[in-house]
């Protein structure tokens, strides 16, 4: 739509007149995944972000309604559908960020590694398109077990000779968002003011709240402490139990999803000062992934900033993160290795 090539034709070049014009140019972004419980909440907030200009949604079901739905809004992004494998690289050429959500959520009693057998498999797909297709895009990725699933992507554009580390980046932004929900519920604050660093990974242990250095500056007892780490490590739990088999979070990883590639965006486009929290290849443990916060900019996580002074019950937790998180990255790169 529009309804022949003509139309589709005429309305692009009236489209590139109005941008020679001075309007501001805007970003590509795909969503792979865009007809599930993420996608759909998630496609529609980027279809209000006014950075983007052009927004293709892919799945293998379903993306026809999605598509016709979101691209309804009135809203500056123009919307495409993509549907099955066979138009992957039509959804993928020319992106500039690919946000991916695809893969199965977990149900109650299992841990994200029990996802592992069906999302490793369907994010090597996903991102050998990514680099045939747009090697230089910038990659949210969302499916879990991130732990492994950021590896898996990057041995995947290892073996395809485009890997950027840089420009790859796990999405955490979730337990960021958490954070300083429960923070805040405990200081008595506006969730906006409350910022968390969370490092580490996304499973149990391996999210490590770093509350010793909330902003604004506060102190907790040890209560609090042991009530805040526990809520913040359980958070994705929390939901799949209260969802009773209906899957795990979508709206607020949708809400996480887009707060972060905005940020990422932003950075694209140059602007400075642009800090959040990701999982990314890292040198600041021994090893190769770690969440930290990074300084997105034109080229991706530009910076990875180290993790700043950690109290005893910190360095305890990351002991025990650094652990589970060298088993789950391993099992990601064996996976492509094997
Ligand atoms: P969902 O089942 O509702 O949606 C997943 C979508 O992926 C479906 O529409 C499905 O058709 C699609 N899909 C499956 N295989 C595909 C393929 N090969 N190509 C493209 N699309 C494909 O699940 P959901 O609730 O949206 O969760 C998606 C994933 O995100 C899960 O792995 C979940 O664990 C993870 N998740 C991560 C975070 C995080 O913080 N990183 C938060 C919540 C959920
Ligand atoms: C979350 O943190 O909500 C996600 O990783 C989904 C899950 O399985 O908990």
């Amino acid at each position: 739509h529009p309804p022949n090539l003509q139309m589709e034709e005429n309305s692009s070049l009236r489209r590139s007149m109005c941008r020679a014009k001075g309007a501001a140019p805007g970003f590509k972004v795909a969503i792979l995944g865009a007809a599930g419980g993420i996608g759909q909440p998630l496609s529609l907030l980027m279809k209000m972000n006014p950075l983007v200009s052009v927004l293709h949604l892919y799945d293998v079901v379903n993306t026809p309604g999605v598509t016709a739905d979101v691209s309804h809004m009135d809203t500056g992004a123009v919307v495409r559908g993509f549907l099955g494998q066979a138009q992957l690289d039509d959804a993928l050429t020319g992106m500039d960020l690919v946000i991916i959500p695809a893969g199965v959520p977990r149900k109650p009693g299992m841990t994200r590694d029990d996802l592992f057998n069906i999302n490793a498999g369907i994010v090597r797909t996903l991102c050998e398109g990514v680099a045939r297709c747009c090697p230089k895009a910038l990659v949210n990725l969302i499916s879990n077990p991130v732990n492994s699933t950021v590896p898996i992507a990057a041995e995947v554009f290892k073996k395809a000779g485009t890997y950027d580390p840089k420009r790859l980046l796990g999405v955490t932004m979730l337990d960021v968002v958490r954070a300083n929900t429960f923070v805040a519920e405990v200081l008595g604050l506006d969730p906006r003011e409350v910022d968390v660093p969370v490092v580490g990974g996304h499973a149990g242990v391996t999210i490590l709240p770093l509350l010793s250095q909330v902003k604004p500056p506060c102190s907790f007892t040890p209560e609090e402490i042991t009530y805040l780490t526990d809520r913040i490590q359980n958070g994705g739990t929390e939901v799949v139990e209260a969802k009773a088999g209906a899957g795990s979070a979508t709206l607020s990883m949708a809400y996480a999803a887009v707060k972060f590639a905005d940020a990422c965006l932003r950075g694209l486009r140059g602007d400075a000062g642009i800090i959040e929290c990701s999982f990314v290849a890292s040198q600041v443990t021994e090893l190769p992934f770690f969440a930290t916060k990074v300084r997105l900019g034109r080229n991706g996580a530009e910076e990875v900033l180290p993790l700043g002074p950690l109290n005893e019950y910190e360095r305890a937790g990351l002991v025990k993160a650094k652990k589970e998180l060298a088993e789950s990255i391993q099992k990601g790169v064996s996976f492509i290795k094997k």
